[in-house]
């Protein structure tokens, strides 16, 4: 199973096994979900949807090619990389990190995929994002807070940056333009950062933004949480 990529969450994986006689390999078969069905035991598994997928698939629905989109996280660059194939040759796209290892990962990446006409990252704290965006003129603002993976966990982004940055973020917004931010919580980063950023949402008037928090409601409170917001 491992060798086929059956113990990757991410995969979309189906084995079969014969039915076995012995109790404590029936148990065992259970134990790693396997199913009776019909003469033989199945197991299935469906990959979850992921938060980030989840900001993908809104973006790609309300965002057309040809816009200005801003990654405010770029990180490993596969937000901005993103951004860039939804925005097309005519659109413009620019990655934001505070750490320049992010900013040479994201540049190597898009460069790499030759999408390098169209985005590039810079080392700019988000919080300082209006310096690069004049108001009204973008049509979206990426968010995925955090960590960078595979770097230092302890350099993460704040609720003292994030706020300013998420504010930023809706000035430089055209009307109809879309903020995407995934809030994160646990045991590295506490809760503060996502519950300042859902009261900032939150307080938002619903007549100058639509505002949409998706909860993954059957996981555990620490589960990544995708936020929108829609300038009216
Ligand atoms: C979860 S990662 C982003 C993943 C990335 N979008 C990708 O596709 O690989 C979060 C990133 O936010 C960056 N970050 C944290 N605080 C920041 C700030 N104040 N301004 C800009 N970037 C920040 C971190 O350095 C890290 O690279």
């Amino acid at each position: 199973m491992r060798q086929l990529g059956g113990l990757d969450p991410k995969t979309e994986s189906c084995f079969t096994a014969p039915l076995p006689g012995d109790e404590g390999v029936r148990a065992l078969t259970a134990k790693f979900d396997f199913l009776p069905a019909g003469d033989h035991l199945v197991r299935r598994r469906v990959p979850d949807l992921s938060a980030v997928q989840l900001c993908h698939e809104f973006l790609t629905t309300h965002l057309n090619p040809g816009g200005f989109y801003l990654d405010a996280t770029c990180g490993n660059g596969h937000d901005t990389a993103f951004l860039c194939r939804l925005a097309g040759p005519e659109g413009r796209v620019l990655g934001l990190d505070i750490q320049p290892q992010a900013v040479e990962a994201t540049n190597a990446r898009l460069a790499a995929a030759g999408l390098d006409g169209i985005g590039r990252a810079i080392q700019l704290d988000h919080a300082r994002l209006g310096e690069v965006a004049a108001p009204g003129t973008a049509d979206c603002v990426l968010f995925n807070f955090g960590w960078l993976p595979g770097a230092d966990h302890q350099v993460h982004s704040t609720a003292a940056g994030s706020l300013p940055a998420l504010q930023a973020a809706l000035d430089a917004l055209k009307p109809r333009g879309v903020l995407a931010a995934v809030l994160y919580s646990g045991q590295v980063i506490g809760d503060s950062e996502k519950q300042a950023a859902l009261a900032f949402f939150r307080s938002l008037p619903l007549t100058r933004y639509t505002v949409l928090v998706c909860e993954f409601a059957n996981w555990a409170s620490t589960a990544p949480l995708p936020c929108f917001v829609v300038k009216k």
